[in-house]
């Protein structure tokens, strides 16, 4: 069987900072990744940046400094979304670097030698800042219907894909690969563009040279799709590696923006250069402003993930843009809804139920966990919830319902926090000392549950309450016995984990 786990975010624009939709991307992508490791699988997780293009070029043209020292600059910010967050990407993919240039080459050789590009002109309204050109029918009052930018004629020699000679071979891929593009939604809205025909693509340009050079034509670079697309290929160790490793990718994250370029270029692409095709391109939706608006800095409602780590807590923000919409659908950020979700679920139900629990245990029974008697039927029916819980949580996840996989915890979550009111364990400390240990030890055997199976979403509180139960590190493998903590064993006094999000007041 093969144990490993590939799965990538898109390659990321480096032209502005990051904000609350890129670091949404990444963060589905790492609720997966980090799953798939608890469940022991050898996992390979990438993120990076989409460096060349005419925009890149002229930004860095405007500044007075070369390309290369525009993106080393702007790629700190994607990168420093990594620590902000706690993301667990293993690499991350810059498309200037040389291993890079060396795969969209490659790419491209293969292609070539397919006979599936040749050259021609290329004409049409062109967008510098949408990096795209448009019929005349597309404009929109004679601008970009995309940006409402301005739009040029332009044309050129150009490099095509033969993109034409797969509307049949895709439509027969679909059909024998149900599973490759998700939700079922964009599947049924990519496979009804497709039978409409597809036309061949322009991949080279020759009026910019930021870019990656078309192998024996130097006038030409590379234009987008070749390039930034083949990054997926070029983690996975193509052309020099064995690539069989990790590839081909379980599943490419990306908005429903470039769910075109995913669903129909990209395995047309691997088709015609023989590669094996991903197994899965799951298409998320977009987040919004609170007033149903695209964010944008002129409207002043941009939502800057930097700020509200710093304001609300990382946790906080996981959680929330986890669990608040369904993986796939579009979102609106609200910031009471985040309050409200932040101190609901953390601060009130996880965090005191540990709180509580461990720190009356500690305090009561000498830092040690408590012995267990013989269990109740209450204490049975509390415990069954745990008993397939696991399972529960990873058919969601392979299933890439992340926002289901939570409230399948929470409701364990809320039991824990039943039981402890129905037993409250702290009124038999006098009177039976045993009983009251052992209500404890049985919130404390279902603990190990929720700190494990919580970490791929909040992982920084998580592994703390991992801790505090006396493990560095929980996987799936700790859950297979329902009871399996060590009588005696010390664990450390436990502080508060979650803080409340106080609402000032206007
Ligand atoms: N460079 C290309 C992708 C190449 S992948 C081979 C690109 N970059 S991007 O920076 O413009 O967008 C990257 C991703 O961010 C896309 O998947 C896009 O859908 C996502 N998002 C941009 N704004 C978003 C929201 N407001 N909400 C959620 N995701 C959003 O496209």
């Amino acid at each position: 069987m093969n144990n490993s786990f590939y799965i990538t975010t898109p390659i990321y624009y480096p032209s502005g900072k990051p904000h609350l939709g890129h670091a949404y991307c990444t963060l589905a992508c790492d609720a997966l990744a980090r799953f798939n490791r608890l469940e022991g699988k050898n996992v390979l997780f990438a993120t990076g940046t989409d460096e060349h293009g005419q925009k890149i070029q002229q930004k860095a043209d405007e500044l007075k400094i070369t390309p290369q020292e525009y993106v080393d600059n702007m790629r700190k910010d994607f990168k420093t979304l990594t620590p902000l967050m706690n993301f667990s990407n293993d690499d991350f993919i810059s498309t200037t670097e040389e291993r890079h240039k060396k795969a969209a080459q490659e790419m491209w050789k293969r292609l070539e030698k397919a006979g599936y590009i040749y050259k021609s002109t290329y004409s049409g309204w062109y967008c510098v800042s949408d990096e795209a050109y448009f019929t005349e029918e597309e404009l929109v009052d004679g601008k970009s219907p995309d940006s409402g930018n301005p739009v040029e004629w332009m044309e050129e020699d150009s490099y095509f894909f033969k993109l034409s000679a797969f509307t049949d071979k895709l439509l027969e891929f679909y059909e024998q690969n149900p599973d490759f593009i998700q939700p079922e939604i964009r599947r049924n809205e990519i496979i009804s563009f497709v039978k409409q025909g597809l036309q061949d693509i322009s991949i080279s340009r020759s009026k910019f040279n930021w870019g990656v050079p078309v192998p024996g034509d130097e006038k030409h670079v590379m234009y987008v799709w070749i390039d930034a697309l083949t990054n997926y290929l070029t983690v996975a160790g193509f052309p020099e590696k064995d690539i069989t490793e990790f590839w081909p990718a379980n599943a490419h994250v990306v908005g429903k923006d470039i769910a075109r370029f995913h669903c129909i270029y990209w395995p047309a692409m691997l088709i015609a250069a023989d590669i094996p095709t991903p197994k899965t391109v799951f298409v998320h939706g977009h987040w919004v402003a609170e007033d149903g608006r695209k964010m944008s800095k002129s409207l002043g409602n941009v939502i800057d993930p930097y700020e509200v780590v710093e304001q609300f807590g990382q946790d906080q923000l996981r959680l929330y843009l986890l669990s608040a919409i369904t993986f796939g659908g579009d979102g609106s950020f609200s910031r009471d809804a985040f309050i409200a979700k932040s101190n609901s679920y953390l601060a009130n139900d996880l965090g005191n139920l540990f709180q509580r629990v461990l720190s009356f245990a500690h305090k009561n029974f000498d830092g040690k966990i408590p012995a267990l008697g013989e269990l109740t039927d209450e204490d049975k029916a509390f415990l069954a919830n745990f008993e397939g819980l696991a399972d529960r949580v990873k058919a969601q996840m392979d299933d890439y319902k992340i926002n289901s996989a939570i409230e399948e915890i929470w409701t364990c979550v809320r039991a824990a926090n039943k039981y402890m009111e129905e037993q409250h364990p702290w009124t038999y400390k006098k009177e039976d000392p045993a009983k009251c240990g052992h209500i404890l030890r049985v919130l404390m055997e279902s603990f190990k549950f929720l700190a494990c199976l919580t970490e791929p979403f909040i992982p920084t509180g998580a592994a703390k309450l991992a801790n505090q139960l006396g493990y560095e590190k929980l996987t799936l493998a700790d859950l297979n016995e329902l009871i399996s903590l060590q009588e005696g064993k010390e664990f450390d006094k436990p502080e508060g984990v979650f803080a409340r999000i106080q609402i000032e007041e206007a």
